[in-house]
C-alpha cells in the first residue's frame, strides 16, 4: 500500500452552522428473505403508484417495491440469487440485470416478457471477479424508454470479500431525468408532435435531473475524508459529463468493476446505462460547498442539437462538515486488482457492427431473426462503427468485454465493460469470450428511443 496523501485545507472551522446531513435519498437494500448465507432471495413488484417526484405534484408514475428508484440489489460474488418477480402493472414487462453475466432465461431480455399480473423467478449466481456497480430496468419490446420514464429502475451492487477499497466510505448516485407537464404528470410526449420526433432523435431528453430521485440533494463530505462514489445512468439518454470545479476525480472502475489502477482526471463522460466509481478527496474548508455538475457534451446532431446543451448542469450540494479535516491520510493502494487482458491470439472472428441512424449492419430489430451466431467459447472481436453525426451508446446483453482501441488508438488502460459510447464517425474494437452460457442475446444502442425504435439484434451463442 502506498499512502496518496490528501492535499487537506487549513481552513478556519466554521462556527455555528449546523451539521450539514445527508439528503441523497439512497434506496433501501432489497430485504434477503433467505436463511442460509450465500443465498439471496428477495421480492420485487412493478406496480403503478402515485408518486411525488417533483416537490408539490403528484404523478401517475411506475415503481419497483412503491418507490423511484426501486430498491438496490445488494449481493456477494458466488451468492445464488432467486428474485421473485410479480407484474402488477397494466402492461407486459420484463426485469433486466444490466450487465450481469447470468443465464438466457434469467436475463429479462424481449423473448420472456411477463403480462400483467404474471410472474416470473430470475434465478441466477453472481459470477467471481465482477464485484461492481450495475442496474436492473424493463426490457419490454416497444415500451423500454416508457416504463423507465415512469419510474422502473434501481441499481445493484455486487460486492467480493476482497475489495480493496471496503475500507472507503460509500455513496451510490443513481443519475436520471425527467421531463413533466405543468400539473406534475410526466410529459410522455405524443411521438407525432414535432418534440416527439425530436425525442425520437435525440432519445427523450427531461430538463429536470434527478439523484436517487430527488432534486439537486446534498451529499456530506468531511474535509481531508475520501469517499467513494458508485454512480450509475439510467437516462434515456442524456450523458453526464460531471465534473466538481477545481476538483481532480480519483475514477477507480467503470462497468465491471475496478480498474487496475486509478487514473486520475478532471471530468468523466457517462454514457446512457454506463457506471463510474470515483474517489472523491474532500479538498474542500469545513462548512464550505460546492457542487457536482454536468458540464457541456455535444453527442448531437447539429438538426435537434437542443439550443440550451451548452449549459452546465447541477447535480448535488456537497457540503463539508463544520469538523476541522481529517488529518490522518487515507492509504489507497497502488493497485486495485488484475485485469487478465482477453488474448487477441484467440480470436476466431472479428464482427463488424455498423451503426446509422435507426439501424444496425441496416436492420431494425426482429425477434424472430437472428442476426448473427457464434459457439461456445469463441474468442472475438467486434468493431462498431458509427457513420452518423450523433453518439451511439452501443451495450452487449450477457457477456463484459474489454475495449481495445477508439478510431485506432489502443485505450490506455484495461477495464471490463458492457456499453460502450461510440462517438460520432467513430469506430471503437472490443474483445470478448462467450465462455458460458448459451442463448439469445441482445445487442442494441442504449438510447431508449432508439432501442425501442429496434436499434437492435440477436446474437446467438450456441
Ligand atoms: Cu440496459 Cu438491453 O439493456
Ligand atoms: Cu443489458
Ligand atoms: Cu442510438
Amino acid at each position: 500500500m502506498i499512502a496518496l496523501l490528501l492535499a487537506v485545507a487549513s481552513a478556519a472551522v466554521g462556527e455555528s452552522f449546523p451539521a450539514p446531513q445527508d439528503t441523497l435519498g439512497t434506496p433501501p437494500v432489497l430485504t434477503n428473505l433467505a436463511r442460509q448465507t450465500g443465498t439471496v432471495e428477495v421480492r420485487l413488484v412493478a406496480a403503478p403508484a402515485r408518486l411525488s417526484l417533483v416537490a408539490g405534484a403528484e404523478s401517475d408514475a411506475y415503481a419497483y417495491n412503491g418507490r423511484v428508484p426501486g430498491p438496490t440489489l445488494e449481493v456477494w460474488e458466488g451468492d445464488r440469487v432467486i428474485v421473485h418477480f410479480r407484474n402488477e402493472l397494466p402492461e407486459s414487462t420484463t426485469v433486466h440485470w444490466h450487465g450481469l453475466h447470468v443465464p438466457f432465461a434469467a436475463d429479462g431480455s424481449p423473448f420472456h416478457p411477463v403480462p400483467p399480473g404474471g410472474q416470473r423467478d430470475y434465478v441466477f449466481t453472481v459470477q467471481r471477479g465482477t464485484a461492481g456497480t450495475y442496474w436492473y430496468h424493463p426490457h419490454q419490446h416497444h415500451r423500454t424508454r416508457d416504463q423507465v420514464a415512469k419510474g422502473l429502475y434501481g441499481a445493484i451492487i455486487i460486492r467480493a470479500p476482497n475489495d480493496p477499497l471496503a475500507a472507503v466510505p460509500e455513496k451510490l448516485l443513481i443519475l436520471a431525468d425527467n421531463r413533466f407537464l405543468p400539473g406534475g404528470s410526466l410529459d410522455i410526449t405524443d411521438p407525432h408532435s414535432v418534440q416527439g420526433r425530436v425525442d425520437a432523435e435525440n432519445g427523450r431528453e427531461g430538463d429536470v435531473l434527478f439523484v436517487n430521485g430527488q432534486i439537486m440533494p446534498a451529499l456530506r463530505i468531511r474535509s481531508g475524508e475520501v469517499q467513494r462514489w458508485r454512480i450509475v445512468n439510467a437516462s434515456a439518454a442524456r450523458m453526464y459529463r460531471l465534473a466538481i470545479p477545481g476538483h481532480r476525480f480519483l475514477h477507480v472502475g467503470s462497468d465491471g468493476g475496478l480498474f487496475e489502477r486509478p487514473v486520475e482526471t478532471d471530468d468523466v463522460l457517462v454514457a446512457s446505462s454506463e457506471r463510474v466509481e470515483l474517489l472523491v478527496r474532500g479538498s474542500g474548508a469545513p462548512g464550505s460547498q460546492t457542487t457536482l455538475q454536468a458540464l457541456p457534451y455535444d453527442r448531437y446532431v447539429p438538426q435537434t442539437r437542443p439550443t440550451d446543451w451548452g449549459l452546465t448542469r447541477e447535480l448535488l450540494t456537497v457540503r463539508y462538515a463544520n469538523e476541522p479535516p481529517l488529518q490522518v491520510p487515507i492509504a489507497l493502494p497502488a493497485t486495485l486488482r488484475r485485469i487478465a487482458p482477453l488474448d487477441t491470439a484467440d480470436v476466431t472472428a472479428t464482427r463488424v457492427m455498423v451503426l446509422t441512424q435507426g439501424f444496425i449492419n441496416g436492420k431494425v430489430m426482429d425477434l424472430g431473426r437472428v442476426d448473427a451466431t457464434t459457439t461456445l467459447g469463441a474468442t472475438e472481436i467486434w468493431q462498431i462503427e458509427n457513420l452518423v453525426g450523433m453518439d451511439h451508446p452501443f451495450h452487449l446483453h450477457g457477456f463484459r468485454f474489454q475495449v481495445l482501441d477508439v478510431d485506432g488508438v489502443p485505450v490506455a488502460y484495461r477495464s471490463w465493460k458492457d456499453t460502450v459510447n461510440v462517438p460520432k464517425h467513430g469506430t471503437v474494437r472490443f474483445i470478448v469470450r462467450f465462455d458460458d452460457y448459451p442463448g439469445k442475446w441482445m445487442f442494441h444502442c442504449h438510447i431508449l428511443d432508439h432501442e425501442d425504435h429496434g436499434m437492435m439484434g440477436v446474437f446467438e451463442v450456441r
